[in-house]
């Protein structure tokens, strides 16, 4: 799915599961973005925002764009889009976003190790550079590593089941400037392990567990079954929200030394 040249697979086969998180991310991606880049730092260029698991630049594109997620299901599962050569596809998303660019956009870098995917968010504009580098695997390369002394904030949604503290250390470590973290993970999934590797770089982190965001429907009952079991295994309750289908997720938001809600030992 994330392997073809360009979104239209993904967008068709995410359709019916109603896939949205990047909708509810949008606004606090939005706000994120916006605070970081009122903090000065120091430095004089505006910081980066790294979309961590980018895709085809899908956050990118809500978050610096006059789109909506629904006008993007619409726009790549369209019939008259259905057959047009990826190279026509790519020319029209390129003059789209130009069109609907927001007058405070911000640089975005993506990564995420489907090369197809990353690829088509550069050509098209919604990516100021992409990597595919495995942080799970290994260390960075000198692109990327040179690529994240610019970054400043950090967003993720419908990667956290595959991203471990790992990757997150390989990004803090190679950091050269004050680092946010805003990220939606499934309730399926600890962030125990991700929250300490951020303390140990200084970075505290806070959720509201009361508010969830659904991610998408699940595809069928033995995921649900699933989903029920994982979020019960860590303390959280699936009345309301997985038992009634669709995979819920808990917005974190990492900053330097930032106050606010504690971590409950629960999520
Ligand atoms: C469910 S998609 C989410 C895409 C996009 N963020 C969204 O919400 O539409 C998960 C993405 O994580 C990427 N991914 C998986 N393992 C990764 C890794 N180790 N490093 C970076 N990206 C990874 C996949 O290639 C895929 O594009």
């Amino acid at each position: 799915m994330y392997g073809r040249p360009d979104p239209r697979a993904y967008f068709r086969r995410l359709a019916p599961l109603e896939y949205e998180i990047p909708h509810h991310a949008q606004p606090l991606f939005r706000r994120a973005a916006a605070e970081r880049s009122a903090l000065d730092d120091g430095r004089p260029r505006p910081p980066a925002v790294l979309d961590l698991c980018c895709s085809y630049g899908i956050n990118a594109a809500l978050l610096n764009h006059d789109v909506t997620l629904a006008e993007m299901y619409d726009r790549y599962t369209s019939p008259a889009r259905r057959s047009m050569p990826t190279a026509e596809l790519a020319a029209r998303d390129k003059e789209f976003y130009a069109e609907r660019r927001l007058p405070d956009a911000v640089p975005v870098l993506g990564l995420d190790v489907a090369a197809p995917a990353v690829r088509y968010a550069v050509e098209v504009g919604l990516l100021e550079a992409g990597f595919t580098d495995d942080l799970e695997q290994g260390p960075p390369g000198p692109a990327l590593t040179r690529a994240l002394a610019e970054v400043g904030l950090i967003t993720l949604t419908g990667g956290g089941s595959y991203i471990t503290a790992r990757t997150f250390t390989a990004l803090l470590d190679g950091a050269e400037r004050p680092v946010w973290l805003s990220a939606f993970v499934l309730r399926t999934v600890s962030f125990q392990p991700v929250v300490r590797a951020l303390a140990a770089h200084g970075l505290h982190t806070t959720v509201d567990t009361s508010r969830t965001y659904p991610q998408r429907r699940f595809t069928d009952e033995r995921e649900r079954q699933y989903a029920i079991t994982a979020v019960r295994a860590l303390g959280l309750d699936p009345a309301g929200r997985e038992e009634t289908g669709r995979f819920h997720t808990l917005h974190y938001e990492s900053r330097p030394g930032a106050e606010g809600t504690p971590l409950p030992r629960s999520s």
